[in-house]
């Protein structure tokens, strides 16, 4: 029998290349397109969580305080009123950079919430809507009649996700919560810092972990809720998420260490409790001596991994330490504290009259694992993650040019994307509440007069 010719199966990576291209993401389906999500939401924890169902598709209705916005717009510098205008009624504030990152692709409106007419019209959005998202203290929405008791009534299909400190109900629910409070009282900063001997104290994380990655918590309910209501029960749910409960389902092996064995997982700054080589060095030379910011004129900081007794016998032979190699070969023994206070040092003598990308580019002649610590000027001009469009520079229709990170997942054939970065307060007043609340511009003219929307 004669062989049909067998073409060349295309290589995986051109597979992936096209699958994903980022410039083709508009031309395809949104996975979310056609659910409607309210947010009233603030700071970065409940608005990460409806962004990340933005970047999915839905129609995600962010609604703020009359004028001001909410409390993020003006918590963080850098609001300069003509590069982010806050709202057309307050032209002389703008909105803050801690804003950005955390309400891409959405509508903008507002709401007193306090007002009977602006709760009515709470009512008449969520009437139409698939998902309500607040991240307010226990049972605020309930006190002004707009919480999920009262909401259900009017839409027994709405989804209610709320987002908090401390949950809905125990001793400890009233207080208020931040990121840095939710990881301080989740045990998170109990074990992140530098080693009580190297000068140490617990460090909180520069970005807002806690917030975005409790944001990603809740979109993952309500995706789940969605899946509940549209497939098995036709019903709506109430959802809970608490920020510091958040943080402690992440300490991963600490609370089963303590439980079975009494012992308290401590700092161990950028070292590794359970692995040796594994973790960051110092390196003497700064990559950019004529640099005017101090940061980058300081020395830089790499990350090794070579923790298998194989990689650090490598290791070993690229710094040309054969006195580490005899007494540390075996990972057991290295990894004890005594060990890593004395390879760690040892490394860092060795880069010490080398730059973070030296240090590299001999590792990786030696295949092992390592990583410049980069910053984000770094980052941003990084061919790989730019190819991949992980950074875009958007043509924002109110803030013109923006460089801005995009969703960090992909999807073949439904791939998530960024539109637009934020709106001022208020900005499709017309637009949502004539096409969902059959207001006329006369009354939308009115109620903004009145400072109720
Ligand atoms: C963030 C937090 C500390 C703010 O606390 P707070 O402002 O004291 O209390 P609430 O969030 O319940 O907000 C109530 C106030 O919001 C104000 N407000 C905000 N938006 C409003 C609107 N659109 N209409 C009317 N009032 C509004 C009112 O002044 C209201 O005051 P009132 O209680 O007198 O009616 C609190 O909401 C919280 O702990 N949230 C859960 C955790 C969280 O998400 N933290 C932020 C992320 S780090």
């Amino acid at each position: 029998m004669a062989t049909q010719p067998t073409s060349k199966p295309q290589p995986f990576e051109e597979f992936c290349r096209e699958t994903f291209n980022p410039k083709k993401e508009f031309a395809k389906p949104e996975v979310l397109k056609g659910y409607r999500v309210l947010s009233c939401t603030q700071y970065i924890l409940g608005p990460s969580c409806a962004s990340y169902l933005a970047e999915l598709g839905a129609e995600v209705i962010k609604i703020e305080a009359p004028r001001r916005g909410e409390a993020m717009r003006h918590t963080t510098p850098f609001n300069e009123p003509f590069l982010y205008p806050l709202s057309k009624w307050v032209p002389e504030r703008g909105t803050g950079l801690g804003f950005l990152g955390a309400n891409p692709n959405e509508y903008f409106v507002s709401i007193d919430f306090h007002r009977p007419e602006g709760q009515a019209l709470v009512k008449k959005l969520a009437a139409k809507s698939d998902v309500f998202v607040e991240n307010y203290r226990p049972g605020t929405f309930d006190r002004w009649g707009i919480g999920y008791r009262q909401l259900k009534e009017i839409n027994p299909r709405l989804i209610y996700c709320w987002l908090g400190g401390f949950g809905g109900w125990g001793p400890g629910r009233v207080r208020a919560s931040y990121d840095i409070l939710g990881q301080s009282q989740g045990g998170n900063f109990g074990m992140t810092g530098k080693q009580e001997f190297l000068g140490g104290a617990p460090a909180k994380h520069t970005i807002w972990l806690a917030d975005y990655w409790g944001g990603m918590m809740g979109a993952t309910q309500v995706l789940a809720a969605l899946y509940w209501r549209d497939h098995v029960s036709g019903e709506g749910t109430f959802t809970e998420y608490s920020q510091v409960h958040g943080v402690t389902r992440q300490l991963e092996y600490a609370l089963p260490l303590y439980g079975k064995h009494g012992i308290t997982r401590e700092r161990w700054g950028n070292w590794d409790t359970q692995l040796c080589v594994h973790g960051i060095i110092k390196c003497g030379k700064s990559s950019y001596p004529q640099s005017e910011n101090p940061q980058e004129m300081e020395e830089g900081y790499v990350l090794i991994s070579a923790y298998a007794d194989k990689d650090f016998a490598r290791l070993c032979k690229a710094i040309g330490d054969t006195t580490l190699a005899g007494k540390y070969a075996k990972a057991d023994i290295r990894v004890k504290p005594e060990g890593q206070m004395e390879i760690y040092p040892a490394l860092e003598k060795w880069a010490a009259d080398k730059t973070k990308e030296q240090v590299a580019a001999i590792m990786d002649a030696n295949s092992i694992i390592n990583q410049p610590v980069w910053n984000a000027k770094e980052v941003a001009n990084n061919p790989h993650w730019n190819e991949r469009g992980a950074l875009r520079w958007l043509d924002d229709p109110t803030y013109g040019e923006l460089l801005h990170q995009a969703p960090a997942y992909k999807m073949s054939a439904t791939p998530p994307r960024l539109k637009w970065a934020l709106k001022p307060v208020g900005a499709d007043n017309d637009y949502i509440f004539g096409k969902l609340a059959g207001l006329t511009p006369d009354d939308i003219k009115r109620l903004e007069d009145q400072e109720c929307i």
